[in-house]
């Protein structure tokens, strides 16, 4: 997959923007502050109708009330046209002109994997990062996930409200409570099984991926169910299930709300078996959440028959010289990437002969070379 024309109308710093990329390596080069992000933000709203920088109302240029984002996309020879646009009031997506009324059909039209500074997050931040992050990442090579997390969402919400009816009027209908709770139960074994899979995916990978770019030391990812499972076989996890559900029933309907099931899920990055964010280094966390991200490009691959767009913002900061290096040529030219820096000087001149460079200019880019 990749983009080959991007234009911006009032998005941020940019007023009118064109940029035509090439299909393997793309950095944009310039200043803090001159709109590299926005660029790369830009194409995440072209891939997820939405950025992860929070508050869309934020995208809109100053003092204009709306904002679009347009791309060219080309799959296999075939070349879509995707639109974004905001307005204070709605938002508004489109695929070769047709207006997409729901979201789910048009995410995946461009598939993207973004790392950004705001990604350690993903290590230091609360369990609800890293949830979103699996819940992006799945959704975009999975419809049925989408489906089925849209489907857990609605019968968590009304679960809720019912274990609050039954704390305040003990007469209430518990029959129809527990066939809330066993329809959650199939859908919470469906997430937990795909986010399973997924997990144990990057773990084949995760490993020689960390040790192209970075070290010898070994890398995994933890999946953490607040709910231990024996095994991810569906009988078994329903079994499992209902018994939490049953001996915690009192506590829930204390509580006024669902406390087990995947909407509670974590993970943890395990460095040499050690959890990170107690043992890691800033260049050690910050590589480790990269070889995540490029361990996701095989999965989308197998997934969806195409590899994704790699948007890599700002990622040599904290990474010395010797391994920028590794950087760029392990991402090589078999895969579109869009990488922003303040400066190339440090790296190696044979790793930069594909790439094309831009120049970003406060609100202008130009192609270098
Ligand atoms: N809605 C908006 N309208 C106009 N300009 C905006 C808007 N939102 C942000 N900006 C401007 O965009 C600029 C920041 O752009 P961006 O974050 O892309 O910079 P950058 O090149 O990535 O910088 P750094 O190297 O520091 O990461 C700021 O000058 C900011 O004022
Ligand atoms: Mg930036």
């Amino acid at each position: 997959m990749e983009i080959k024309q991007l234009n911006l109308i009032q998005f941020r710093n940019y007023k009118r923007l064109e940029i035509k990329f090439s299909k393997t390596m793309n950095i944009l080069i310039g200043e803090n502050g001159v709109g590299k992000t926005n660029i790369l933000e830009a194409i995440e709203v072209l891939s997820l109708t939405k950025s992860h920088r929070g508050n869309d109302n934020n995208l809109i240029q100053y003092n204009e009330d709306t904002m679009k984002v347009k791309g060219t996309i080309s799959v296999e020879q075939i070349i879509r046209k995707l639109e974004v646009e905001y307005s204070e009031k709605c938002k508004k997506t489109k695929i070769n002109g047709t207006t997409i009324p729901r979201i789910g059909d048009y995410i995946a039209s461009l598939n993207t994997i973004v790392f950004s500074p705001d990604d350690i997050e993903i290590i230091k931040g609360s369990p609800n990062i890293r949830r979103s992050l699996l819940n992006m990442e799945l959704s975009q090579i999975s419809k049925a996930y989408l489906i089925h997390t849209n489907q857990y969402n609605k019968l968590l919400k009304t679960r809720n409200e019912y274990l609050k009816i039954l704390y305040t009027n003990h007469l209430g209908d518990k029959s129809y409570f527990d066939i809330l709770t066993e329809k959650l139960i199939d859908k919470a074994i469906l997430i937990y099984q795909m986010r399973h899979n997924y997990i144990l995916k990057i773990n084949e990978i995760i490993e020689s991926v960390f040790k192209d770019i970075h070290s010898h030391l070994s890398l995994q990812i933890k999946y953490e169910p607040n709910v231990e499972f024996s095994s991810f076989e569906e009988e078994k996890m329903r079994e499992t299930l209902r018994k939490v559900y049953q001996k915690n029933y009192q506590k829930e309907r204390n509580y006024g709300m669902t406390l087990f099931g995947p909407h509670r899920d974590d993970f943890t990055f395990l460095l040499d078996g050690k959890d990170i964010k107690l043992v890691g280094s800033e260049g050690q966390k910050k590589a480790a959440i990269l070889a995540y991200k490029l361990s996701c490009i095989p999965i989308f691959e197998e997934q969806t028959g195409t590899k994704p767009v790699l948007l890599l913002d700002d990622i040599f900061s904290e990474i010395d010289e010797k391994r920028q290096n590794k950087i760029l040529k392990y991402i090589g030219k078999d895969i579109q990437s869009i990488i922003t820096t303040t400066d190339v000087k440090r790296i190696r001149k044979s790793l930069l002969k594909d790439a094309t460079i831009f120049k970003v200019i406060s609100g202008t880019v130009e192609r270098m070379i």
